[in-house]
């Protein structure tokens, strides 16, 4: 069985202060059903780290560069984030594929370098709204699986979240058939490319306007084993009710 994963990227937004909402989530949720993943800014990986010292709360980045080392100023390598604490990363996130150009290719190469520097790589994926009218969406998920997921994937190095654009940061969500039809077909692909192990093991989150209010009905889809969350990640009050409806759903 798949352990499910409620997973908050706070995006570029969280100073110190911000890592009293971290303390509360740790206090809610002492001994969680789920895996639980935050993501904050670089700059507060290591603190926050040691706030979820003596606790299964993971922490993550929210991207890496693809090399070990060298002269890339202002890049982050994956080794770097493992060594300030962190557990995984996400990356091909759909904000950094449109703010930074970055390519499928660009993507398994971070995903390559983050597996090997013992990280989870929590690749992103999803269509615009232009592509989904165009009925195109599958074929975009499929380009983008399989040039944005290295050989290297193992059930516990890989996630993917499937992020639909036009849903992120929106107030809209893909109906239940919508997103049931997503993650079944990346099921399917996984299992077909992978050995069943990895094919069966790898976790598939849903993102995109994941609230309180509808994370009960996304997490009842069926190959949806958890959310990674925007927005409402920012607040324990907002995220917990989130963990919650996944620990009911587990
Ligand atoms: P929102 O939950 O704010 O829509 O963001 C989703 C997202 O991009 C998570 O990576």
């Amino acid at each position: 069985m798949r352990r499910k994963l409620a997973a908050g990227n706070w995006k570029m937004n969280g100073l110190t202060a911000s890592l009293g909402e971290l303390r509360s989530l740790v206090t809610a949720h002492p001994d969680p059903m789920v895996d639980i993943l935050v993501c904050p800014p670089a700059t507060l990986i290591s603190q926050a780290a040691q706030c979820c010292a003596e606790h299964p709360i993971g922490i993550g980045g929210q991207d890496c560069h693809a090399e070990r080392a060298g002269a890339h100023t202002g890049d982050v390598s994956a080794e770097m984030l493992k060594d300030s604490g962190a557990c995984a990363v996400i990356l091909g996130h759909s904000e950094r594929r449109g703010d930074h150009g970055e390519t499928s290719d660009t993507v398994r190469a971070k995903a390559r370098a983050a597996q090997a520097a013992g990280l989870m790589a929590v690749i992103c994926m999803g269509e615009s709204l232009a592509q989904r009218d165009a009925a195109n969406t599958l074929d975009i998920i499929a380009a983008q699986m399989a040039l944005s997921i290295p050989d290297s994937s193992t059930a516990e190095n890989l996630v993917i979240a499937y992020e639909p654009i036009w849903a992120i940061g929106t107030g809209l969500t893909p109906d239940a058939a919508q997103i049931g039809e997503v993650h079944d077909f990346i099921r399917t692909r996984l299992e077909r490319r992978f050995d069943p192990g990895v094919g069966r093991g790898v976790r598939i989150l849903y993102g995109g306007s994941v609230k309180p209010d509808n994370a009960d009905a996304i997490f009842r889809v069926p190959n949806v084993d958890g959310a990674l969350v925007g927005g409402a990640s920012l607040k324990a009050g907002d995220f917990s009710p989130i963990i919650a409806a996944l620990e009911s759903s587990a």
